[in-house]
């Protein structure tokens, strides 16, 4: 016998980052910025990440390509590993994400890979409240999801590196 199990998710969706409360639009304009820093010499697809912390500062980044191109970083965990080696008690509120490719108009957001999802997760964990993960541009739908967690569920923690007790 099997049984059907499901999870669910919700989340918010702005027409446009106008919609946005100001402090997440702000978090959204600095991912925006930033990413026109990339270094993607490569794929020439520009991502930006920006971070808040509950009092009130932002840490950015960009993602980071190499030749050998598994040695190249997401903008993601280009900025969170910064923030986190930099203020290793950061409370992190929330993360914005922003993509420009260089040959083609992106019409929708772009959402994190699995392993920065994972990244993102353990700092999650640890900061011991949800971080939430905004998505979008300067034009088009913007997306808010409530937590990492949301984004990677089944997902492996610490505690199934223990016996179960
Ligand atoms: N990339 C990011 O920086 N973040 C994402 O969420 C998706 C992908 C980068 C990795 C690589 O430099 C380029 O975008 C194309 O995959």
């Amino acid at each position: 016998m099997s049984a059907k199990r499901s999870i669910e998710f919700s989340y918010d969706v702005f027409e446009e980052i106008s919609q946005l409360p100001q402090e997440e639009r702000a978090l959204l304009k600095a991912a925006t910025a930033i990413l026109k820093k990339a270094y993607a010499p490569y794929s020439r697809f520009k991502v930006g990440a920006a971070i808040a912390l509950s009092d009130g500062r932002v840490f950015t980044g960009n993602n980071q390509e190499n030749v050998a191109y598994p040695s190249g970083l997401c903008a993601e965990r280009v900025a969170l590993f910064y923030v986190m080696s930099q203020h290793p008690d950061a409370e992190i509120q929330a993360i914005a994400i922003a993509a420009h490719p260089q040959d083609f108009e992106l019409s929708r957001v772009i959402s994190p890979c699995g392993a920065c999802r994972q990244a993102l997760l353990e700092y999650e964990i640890r900061i011991g409240h949800p971080i939430k993960v905004i998505l979008g541009s300067e034009k088009g739908e913007v997306y808010r999801i409530p937590s990492v967690s949301a984004l990677l569920p089944l997902s492996f923690t610490e505690s199934k590196l223990k016996k179960e007790g």
